[in-house]
């Protein structure tokens, strides 16, 4: 079910299934919403409280303001307070793709106590490097003037599907991207673009990580994801063969039967 709550007078849409046992919050990534976890919902609403938001700007989570940067951070105190808002007082298990990732972090330095474990799909620790940044903002500039998605479509589908893949996956994902307010879209890209590097918080996270990669993942290679997650004491890395950055979306029997297989340890019913 879909519901718009009011977060800080803005709306902020969030899909919610499975009213019984520990509760899974996928946060999705950049230009996606709630739906790209489609795949997802029904297999886990079975046994889990599943939660999946639009992230402020992105999906039903619009924003108006042009010049709005949307930072990681104010993603985490989003979620914060709508696990609040849900009356959510046990700790979650937190599965972020990609920017979803990026929110993980900030997620695990402020809100620590709200996280029972971390799934990192696709994801990176490090900041945009100079280029990157100046990238994401000529993108912003271009999405608004322009007045649509097309760009930042042109710009993100080849490197979030690098595979010749089922076309109706390059489809899900630009519906997913013209479903955004393009202040939001504009937003986001700042926001990403202003992320610092998270890579001294490794050591230090204690909760059970299980970080996902794809064989063909060209945004977050398995090299890298699988040197970042070595850092986190006692996370396990997968890297998931035959996909690229978005697995939920195009191998999502691999990917549920993972996180199928990694759920008793992620919530704690069983050691590793
Ligand atoms: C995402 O999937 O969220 C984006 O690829 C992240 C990024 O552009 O850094």
């Amino acid at each position: 079910m879909l519901t718009t709550y009011t977060l800080e007078h803005q709306p902020y849409q969030v899909y919610r299934a499975g009213m019984e046992g520990p509760v899974l919050l996928f946060v999705h990534g950049f230009p996606l919403n709630h739906a790209q976890w489609e795949n997802q919902f029904m297999h886990f609403a079975a046994s889990h409280q599943v939660i999946a938001p639009d992230l402020r700007g992105l999906g039903g989570s619009r924003i108006t303001d042009n010049d709005a940067v949307v930072t990681m951070e104010q993603h985490a105190d989003d979620l914060n307070a709508l696990l609040n808002e849900l009356h959510i007082t046990e700790p979650v298990v937190f599965i972020g793709l990609s920017m979803g990732g990026y929110v993980a972090w900030q997620m695990a330095r402020k809100y620590p106590q709200g996280l029972r474990s971390l799934v990192l799909c696709h994801t990176r620790v490090i900041a945009d490097t100079a280029e990157q940044a100046q990238g994401r903002h000529q993108l912003a500039a271009e999405t608004l003037k322009t007045q649509s998605s097309l760009k930042i479509e042109e710009v993100m589908l080849p490197r979030l599907l690098p595979l010749p893949t089922d076309q109706s996956h390059g489809e899900v994902v630009r519906q997913m991207a013209r479903s955004s307010s393009i202040a939001g879209l504009a937003a986001t890209l700042r926001g990403m673009a202003a992320r610092p590097d998270m890579t001294s918080l490794l050591p230090a996270i204690s909760f059970p990580t299980l970080a996902i990669s794809g064989e063909y993942d060209a945004i977050s290679p398995p090299a890298e994801m699988a040197a970042w997650s070595s850092k986190i004491p006692g996370a396990r890395f997968v890297s998931l063969p035959g996909v690229g950055h978005l697995s939920p979306i195009e191998g999502p029997h691999a990917f549920n039967q993972l996180l199928t297989e990694s759920l008793p340890w992620l919530t704690g019913t069983t050691s590793r």
